[in-house]
């Protein structure tokens, strides 16, 4: 899709709001940039980009990106969407408000949801600029996840556009549903693959400073069992060893509890979005 199209950014001066507009501002898309914090003003306009009012920023938006907080995310949605145009579509960067319902609705104006996968860990990097980017959006290639609650094929070309944007470089963006992707994102990535990354470095931690192991040698040695472990289990790269297959067993018998799969289900995710959420409950 080569048309120009009109993007307001809400939240520009936040993380993603920056991460968002540093890629939008090389493009020739119509871009405004909305932020209601002094500093985070003092961060947009540093980068020589221009602050609009909101209402101003959104009325001729054909995708609004809310890069505010999740907690924000139903204040501003409800203080946004009257002032955009018929057949425009709300962006959010995070299924977990969407998903709870906590977000306004108006029936001419598309909900959508996205993130981004980060780049792979097994990435085939070139540069030093590549290597760099773990997070994704600078110059490392990564997926994007997205879910559009439209039938419209040239609605979700639109959004496909402006998610290839915003987190460019990406190679595919993968359709969902907004509960696939709160299935995914917190479920998946948060509550299981970003807490063992804590686990490893807590674990890390204990050899150092329990077991009093050379900080050097301990963290060389789980850098690299690391790599092998998720390059063995996720990629079929070689075998584990019998010895290293009852340790396995001891592990997971020690360390992760017998119904640990019910995080998967809808009761749990309700939960786990409730608390992310600052909610009692979940009301559906
Ligand atoms: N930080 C991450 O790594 C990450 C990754 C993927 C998705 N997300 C999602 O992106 C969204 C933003 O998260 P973040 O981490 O960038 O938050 P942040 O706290 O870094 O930034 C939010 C910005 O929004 C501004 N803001 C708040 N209310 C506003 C309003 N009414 N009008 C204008 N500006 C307003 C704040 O001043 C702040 O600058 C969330 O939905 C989050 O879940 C974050």
């Amino acid at each position: 899709m080569s048309e120009n199209l009109t993007i307001a950014v809400i939240g520009a001066g936040g993380k993603m709001g920056m991460r968002v507009s540093n890629n939008l501002v090389k493009t020739d898309h119509n871009v405004f940039y909305s932020e209601n914090s002094p500093a985070g003003q003092e961060r947009v306009t540093a980068t020589g980009r221009t602050l609009t009012d909101t209402d101003a920023a959104v009325a001729d938006a054909d995708v609004v990106v809310l890069a505010v907080p999740d907690l924000a995310l139903g204040a501003v949605s409800k203080a946004v969407l009257p002032n955009m145009k018929t057949g425009s579509i709300l962006l959010t960067l995070d299924p977990a408000a969407a998903h709870a319902g906590l977000l306004s609705r108006r029936e001419d104006v598309i909900q959508a949801v996205t993130h981004p996968c980060h780049p792979s860990i097994f990435l085939e990097r070139h540069t030093p600029e590549e290597y760099a980017d773990t997070f994704g959006g600078i110059a490392a290639p990564q997926d994007a996840i997205a879910a559009i609650e439209s039938d419209d094929e040239a609605k979700r070309e639109l959004l496909e556009t402006v998610v290839r944007v915003i987190f460019a470089p990406v190679v595919d963006v993968h359709w969902v549903t907004v509960k696939q992707l709160a299935q995914l994102e917190p479920t998946l990535v948060e509550t299981i693959a970003c807490m063992i990354g804590a686990l490893l470095k807590e674990s890390l931690d204990e050899a150092i400073n329990t077991m009093g192991i050379p900080e050097a040698a301990a963290r060389s040695i789980l850098l690299g069992h690391t790599q092998v472990a998720l390059a063995n289990s996720l990629k079929g790269d070689n075998p584990f060893s019998d010895a290293c297959l009852i340790a396995m067993d001891y592990g997971r018998e020690s360390i992760v509890k017998e119904d640990w799969k019910k995080i998967f289900t809808d009761e749990e995710l309700d939960k786990n979005l409730a608390k992310m959420l600052h909610l009692d409950k979940i009301e559906r």
